[in-house]
């Protein structure tokens, strides 16, 4: 199949930086979202991201037009029947997600591919909810999308191969690297990466040390760009939480169990940079 059209469903942090990445490799892509602000607000981050690489001489401003213009905003998910492609990147819940992906199935042609950029979940029960399970698949991309050169493929149990070759060669497509990773409770890349977070979570409700300092030690000491608990303020403390949760309950492992400190932190409402709070203050 050649992919020409591709529908990324929810335009927040992920879903605007996929449509960007989908957009600058040639595709005609439509970002779609549940109401007409929040795929403004996706086209508005793309736009000033393109205007950055722009003033940074590493874009033509034709080029950016030409993105730009790649780009349709979308409130119907009735869209994605003229999608080859779609890759949901909505919010971290199971009902939300199966509900998106049932109607998908309903709305989509027989040959398109439903991808999720789940960041934990399972792609056997996503794909679960559709007739087409084995055209379902996980492509878990990194934040900040149009930067981090990483996407996990993760292959569902019922994922036919040429799925799976066709989302590899689509993310090399799209200028990214991937990887292969079986469908186990948040992959590789966040079972490895949340309990560190979570460990340095802990460091703080211990009084081992401040924020700050733990976030030196990893930065100075481990060569890490920003330090655990930037990061953890940078993805968002709900959605390190909510990972925690599906590590503890998908593994029954006591050691995932979230840190008290950081369920303290949501149930205030501190949730990071995006809520202007979280182990750091934000302007
Ligand atoms: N969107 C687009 N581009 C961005 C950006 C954003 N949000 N933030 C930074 N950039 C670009 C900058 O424009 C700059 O581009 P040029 O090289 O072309 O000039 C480049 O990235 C470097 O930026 P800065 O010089 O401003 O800052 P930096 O060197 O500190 O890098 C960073 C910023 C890339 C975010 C770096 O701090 C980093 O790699 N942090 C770790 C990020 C990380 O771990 N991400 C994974 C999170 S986990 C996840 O996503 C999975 C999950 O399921 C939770």
């Amino acid at each position: 199949m050649n992919v020409q059209t591709i529908m990324v469903v929810g335009a927040g942090q992920m879903g605007s930086g996929i449509a960007q990445v989908a957009a600058q490799a040639g595709f005609r892509v439509y970002l779609n979202d549940v109401q007409q602000p929040f795929v403004e607000r996706g086209l508005a981050t793309i736009a000033k991201n393109l205007t950055r690489n722009v003033e940074k001489g590493k874009l033509s401003e034709d080029d950016k037009q030409a993105i730009l213009s790649r780009i349709t905003a979308s409130t119907d998910l009735a869209d994605a029947a003229e999608a080859d492609f779609v890759i949901e990147a909505v919010t971290e819940n199971m009902a939300v997600k199966s509900a998106i992906f049932s109607r998908l199935d309903e709305i989509c042609p027989p040959h398109t591919i439903l991808a999720s950029n789940t960041s934990s979940l399972p792609i056997t029960e996503i794909a679960a909810v559709t007739k087409r399970p084995e055209k379902v698949i996980g492509m878990h991309f990194m934040n900040p999308v149009p930067v981090m050169k990483l996407v996990e493929i993760i292959r569902g149990l019922q994922t036919a191969d040429e799925v799976y070759q066709l989302t590899e060669d689509l993310s090399k497509q799209m200028g990214k690297v991937p990887v292969s990773v079986n469908d186990f409770p948040g992959f590789v890349s966040n079972r490895v990466l949340m309990p560190m977070l979570n460990e340095a979570i802990y460091c703080v409700y211990e009084g081992v040390a401040t924020p700050e300092a733990i976030d030196e030690v990893m930065k100075l000491g481990m060569n890490h760009p920003m330090g655990p608990l930037q990061l953890a303020d940078f993805i968002g403390l709900d959605t390190c939480l909510y990972i925690m949760e599906v590590l503890y309950e998908g593994f029954g492992d006591s050691k995932y169990r979230p840190c008290p400190l950081l369920r303290k932190y949501v149930k205030a409402g501190w949730l990071g940079k995006k809520s202007g709070r979280g182990f750091y203050v934000y302007n």
